[in-house]
């Protein structure tokens, strides 16, 4: 089996390589990625010479690169993407390009190339934003609903790949998930935002009142998500894939944002002194929830990381790989972090 992985140098692609070779060595693996500011080919770097993974350094766009990539290839994972909603409110045009021009080079080549299976990772985001007054989740008879210029851009690349399976028959499957956290995250997010600015005894920023909810899902569950779904899924289908509920405190409808730095806080000794409000992001969603029912139901799958243990590991991890994000957040980043939070934090 080759797999042609799009985005494999990001946070969430990158995971899922280092996963595919692990519980699949047999497979071979072709990363396509065009090495973005998100892209970074050391989060690889353990598997960089194995002979059954090659890099392709390409854009999406790119019809001939794509053509050239899909050779041989038997299944697609396409993470590829433009993914950071605060981005996309100061500069959507990229959005556009990769998300949604991206995709359809991607869906062109996919047909062209007879491939068996094409899989689409998408976001909960389509799905516009729940109160915190309400016990509901999004599913995947959520109508769509994008209320920023990112989410409007995957929305479009959703709606691309159903009508490829429709009018062409690709077989094509989609996978809609929450906030993913853990290794290789790319530290304008917010989990690895706050965790690094406090281990450089930075402040977090944190939008509005804090009070916005958001439904954490383990990297490595997503990945083991797709895996389900690209052994057992049915073609032409959707499944949303969320985090652990369990054990939140009842009646409870998710973690907020606060309560998320407060953990970090409290696992780095910190305290409320390291905390910043600050000016609240354009339409901010108030509430992300999923409900992960139909892929557990019909493929067995369900998240097993729970949020607090997986929070200090993710804590650890960054402890423990400082040269990584020191890097990271030295090039590009330090003037998009300037324009976004103001200053010379
Ligand atoms: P990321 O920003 O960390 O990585 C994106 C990768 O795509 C980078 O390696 C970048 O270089 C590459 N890329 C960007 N434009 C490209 C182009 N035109 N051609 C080739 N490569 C290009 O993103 P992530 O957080 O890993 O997200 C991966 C996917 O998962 C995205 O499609 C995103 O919408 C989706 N998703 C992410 C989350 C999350 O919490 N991070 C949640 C739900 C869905
Ligand atoms: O829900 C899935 C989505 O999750 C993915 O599709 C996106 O690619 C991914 O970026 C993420 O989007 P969010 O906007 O939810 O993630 P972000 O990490 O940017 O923000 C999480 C929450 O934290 C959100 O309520 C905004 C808030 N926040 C974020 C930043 C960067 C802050 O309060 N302060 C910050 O500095």
């Amino acid at each position: 089996m080759k797999l042609l992985v799009t985005g494999g140098a990001g946070f969430i692609g990158a995971n899922f390589i280092l996963y595919w070779m692990k519980y699949h060595p047999e497979d071979h693996v072709v990363n396509l990625d065009s090495l973005t500011y998100a892209g970074n080919l050391e989060n690889l770097i353990t598997i960089e010479k194995h002979p059954h993974y090659s890099f392709i350094h390409g854009n999406i766009c790119d019809p001939v690169v794509v053509e050239k990539a899909m050779q041989g290839v038997n299944m697609v994972v396409h993470f590829a993407a433009e993914s950071h909603v605060d981005r996309s409110i100061m500069e959507p045009a990229a959005f556009i390009e990769t998300n949604v021009t991206g995709t359809q080079v991607l869906l062109d080549g996919a047909v062209k190339a007879g491939i068996e299976r094409f899989h689409h990772i998408s976001t909960d985001e389509v799905f516009g934003a729940l109160s915190l007054e309400e016990t509901k989740k999004f599913s995947e008879t959520t109508a769509y609903n994008p209320r920023s210029p990112y989410a409007a851009s995957k929305a479009g690349s959703d709606h691309l790949v159903r009508a490829y399976h429709t009018t062409f028959g690709l077989p094509v499957t989609i996978t809609n998930c929450s906030n993913n956290f853990g290794p290789f995250q790319f530290p304008e997010k917010f989990i690895p935002l706050a965790i690094t600015n406090l281990l450089e005894e930075k402040k977090i920023p944190v939008y509005g009142d804090g009070l916005y909810v958001r439904d954490w899902l383990y990297v490595e569950d997503h990945c083991r998500a797709i895996d389900v779904v690209l052994q057992k899924g049915k073609i032409g289908e959707t499944y949303c894939v969320g985090g652990v509920t369990e054990d939140l405190p009842a009646g409870r409808q998710g973690i907020s944002n606060i309560e998320v730095v407060k953990k970090i806080l409290r696992l780095l000794g910190k305290d409320d002194a390291m905390i910043e409000y600050v000016k609240d992001r354009p339409g901010h969603d108030r509430r992300y929830a999923v409900d992960w029912t139909k892929i557990n139901r019909e493929l067995g799958w369900k998240p097993e990381h729970n949020f607090d243990e997986w929070l200090g590991k993710t804590v650890t991890w960054y402890k423990e790989n400082v040269f990584w994000w020191k890097d990271v957040k030295s090039g590009a980043y330090t003037s998009y972090y300037k324009k976004q939070y103001g200053g010379d934090k």
